[in-house]
């Protein structure tokens, strides 16, 4: 897969050259590559926002920059992915969604946002996804982006050494995992529970579906269908 940033702060993404998104890149299974907007500004200033038209507080990002930048980046039949508290929720499903394309750019926007009309410009011509990681407002695109490369990157095969690992945790069965344990069987006077040690799988996994629904319906009820709440 390859996936292309564009961002004023390209040093945020330095750290994806860590941990199994660095591996990924490394091995050549993710190319993943980081622009700086300010490549394609014109001005002594490297100017990328300007005050809103109908006023109101803050800044807005200039639309030529980035019309520049995704006219060269934005090719093939890559899904552009502005992140925004705008932006439809992004979830397991969404992650999943974008792991199957080939290609993905970020427009991380800063201060209020990009100008409507980049949006518009590039939805018109190819698909673009708007999503926010949350009710809530960050500075910018680039720690929203760096969420969504991490979800979606450790879907894409042979990212994540053992697949299975995918399988039972948080959110790919609808419900919130259940709780695990390792060695040793007593810490500080807490134990294991003791069907975790029993060697009895259809045991295990009954206990396990078990205290998932509990702490779903306790944590998120939200995730539940109506009989389950
Ligand atoms: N930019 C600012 N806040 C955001 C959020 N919650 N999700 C995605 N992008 C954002």
């Amino acid at each position: 897969m390859r996936i292309d940033i564009v961002t004023i702060f390209p040093a945020f993404f330095d750290v994806l050259d860590v941990s199994l998104i660095g591996k990924a890149r490394e091995s050549g299974v993710l190319d993943l590559r980081v622009h700086d907007l300010r490549e394609h500004t014109h001005d002594r200033h490297r100017t990328v926002d300007d005050t809103p038209y109908g006023g109101g507080a803050g800044m807005v990002m200039k639309p030529e920059p980035w019309g520049e930048a995704l006219d060269e980046i934005l090719v093939d039949d890559a899904v552009l992915v502005v992140p925004t508290p705008s932006g439809e929720v992004f979830t397991q499903a969404t992650a999943r969604e974008l792991a199957g394309e080939e290609h993905l750019v970020f427009a991380c926007g800063r201060y209020e946002g990009i100008d409507q009309r980049v949006l518009d410009h590039y939805a018109a011509r190819g698909r673009v996804r708007l999503v926010s990681i949350g009710d809530y407002v960050l500075n910018g695109g680039e720690v929203a982006s760096m969420a969504m490369i991490e979800a979606i990157g450790r879907l894409i095969p042979g990212v994540v050494g053992n697949p299975e690992s995918l399988v039972e945790e948080s959110h790919e069965l609808g419900m919130l995992e259940y709780p695990i344990y390792t060695k040793p069987a007593e810490w500080r006077g807490l134990t294991v529970p003791d069907v975790l040690l029993s060697g009895h799988h259809a045991k295990i996994a009954e206990w396990r579906r078990a205290q998932a629904l509990e702490r779903t319906r306790e944590r998120r009820p939200d995730l539940l269908d109506e009989r389950d709440r």
